[in-house]
């Protein structure tokens, strides 16, 4: 359903913008930008400005973080699966999520910031992860919408990110997206079945699509017009498509899918513009994000605090994996004398 395809060219006008006031080496920063310009990666052991760097620390985290928290809303309905298939296929989905997340804190650790600051980060409520996780899944449909619409949101936004400039994160993202696919068609068949089943199954469908559609919209970030990171993002190729025109495919590419499971998308403003060749949509409730990505959504502090105890719960396992290791090591450094 989703496809390299969804890539496209970049506008040659993004690489003119170059960085303003920059204190960096001169020398060292007309081979980067001579890199960036070429389409080239750069590489951990690249010099790199440290604005650069940190943007890339602040994103490969969040994102890293929003694998890692959003394991929990499906999380909660592996007990409940209704069938042993449905169960096996959650419960490998979910594991997948937590690769995800290892991936990119590793990409970022690359950046020279440790595992231990990130989690820092995320379990003092200092850094942000994806809104989407901090609402409820009140029932079954939940995950199968989670996979269409979120993990299809999340493809949307993540298959231009496997041509970042830079490497490891470019590189972890093409696995991720090979298998967020299964995870997007996964969870839009479960619903086909959903939708052709009782009128309980076809309204409860109904039910998660009207509760998940503005918050998937919301999830592509604020309007290119409020978002701060955007321009220069895109100046470095760290990101390839801006927010709204990647909310914009997700919409045309969703109008189709939601037509063939029969549901209605929420909006009464959803219609095809001849003259754009694109759908027009309604207004997304900005205020009601802010709130979420600031700590206010509806499950932000239990969100967290599952992490925290999981994180807490999981020491032994870490301390048991370090002596281990110590004890390997100490064994080959006697073999080698
Ligand atoms: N949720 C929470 N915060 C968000 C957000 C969202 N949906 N969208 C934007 N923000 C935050 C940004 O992080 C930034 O905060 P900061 O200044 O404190 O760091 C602020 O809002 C301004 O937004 P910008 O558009 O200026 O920020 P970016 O240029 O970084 O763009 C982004 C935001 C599009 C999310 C970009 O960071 C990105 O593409 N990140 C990588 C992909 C990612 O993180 N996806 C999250 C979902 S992963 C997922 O869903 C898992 C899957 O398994 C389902």
């Amino acid at each position: 359903m989703y496809t390299q395809s969804f890539s496209v060219q970049d506008d040659p006008a993004q690489k003119a913008v170059k960085q303003v006031g920059s204190t960096e080496p001169a020398e060292l920063m007309a081979k980067f930008d001579a890199c960036i310009d070429g389409d080239g990666r750069i590489e951990p052991q690249d010099w790199m400005p440290e604005a650069y760097r940190k943007t890339l620390v602040r994103q490969i985290s969040q994102h890293a973080h929003s694998e890692i928290v959003g394991m929990l809303p499906e999380g909660n309905w592996i007990s409940r699966a209704p069938s042993l298939k449905r169960k096996a296929i959650l419960i490998a989905k979910v594991q997948d999520e937590g690769g995800h997340g290892l991936y990119l804190y590793s990409a970022a650790e690359t950046l020279g910031t440790s595992r231990e600051q990130m989690l820092d980060g995320l379990h003092s409520g200092k850094a942000k992860y994806s809104s989407i996780f901090n609402y409820p899944t009140l029932n079954w449909a939940d995950v199968g919408v989670i996979g269409w619409l979120v993990d299809g949101a999340a493809i949307m936004n993540q298959i231009p990110l496997c041509r970042c400039s830079y490497g490891p994160y470019a590189r972890a993202m093409v696995r991720v997206c090979k298998e967020e696919s299964f995870h997007q068609r996964q969870g839009y068949e479960a619903l086909l079945v959903m939708v052709r089943g009782s009128q309980a199954q076809k309204d409860m469908v109904q039910d998660a699509v009207n509760r998940y559609w503005w918050k998937c919209l919301a999830m592509f970030g604020p309007p290119d017009s409020d978002s701060p990171h955007s321009a220069q993002g895109m100046r470095w190729g760290i990101k390839r498509i801006s927010n709204d025109d990647l909310r914009q495919k997700f919409v045309d590419a969703t109008v189709p899918q939601a037509r063939v499971l029969g549901v209605t998308l929420p909006d009464p403003d959803l219609a095809w513009n001849e003259e754009r060749g694109h759908h027009d949509y309604g207004q997304i409730d900005w205020d009601e994000f802010w709130a979420t990505v600031n700590g206010n959504g509806p499950c932000n502090k239990e969100r967290l605090a599952t992490r925290v105890k999981a994180h807490e719960d999981g020491q032994w396992v870490r301390d048991a994996a370090m002596a281990y290791a110590r004890k390997q090591q100490q064994r080959s450094t006697k073999e080698a004398a």
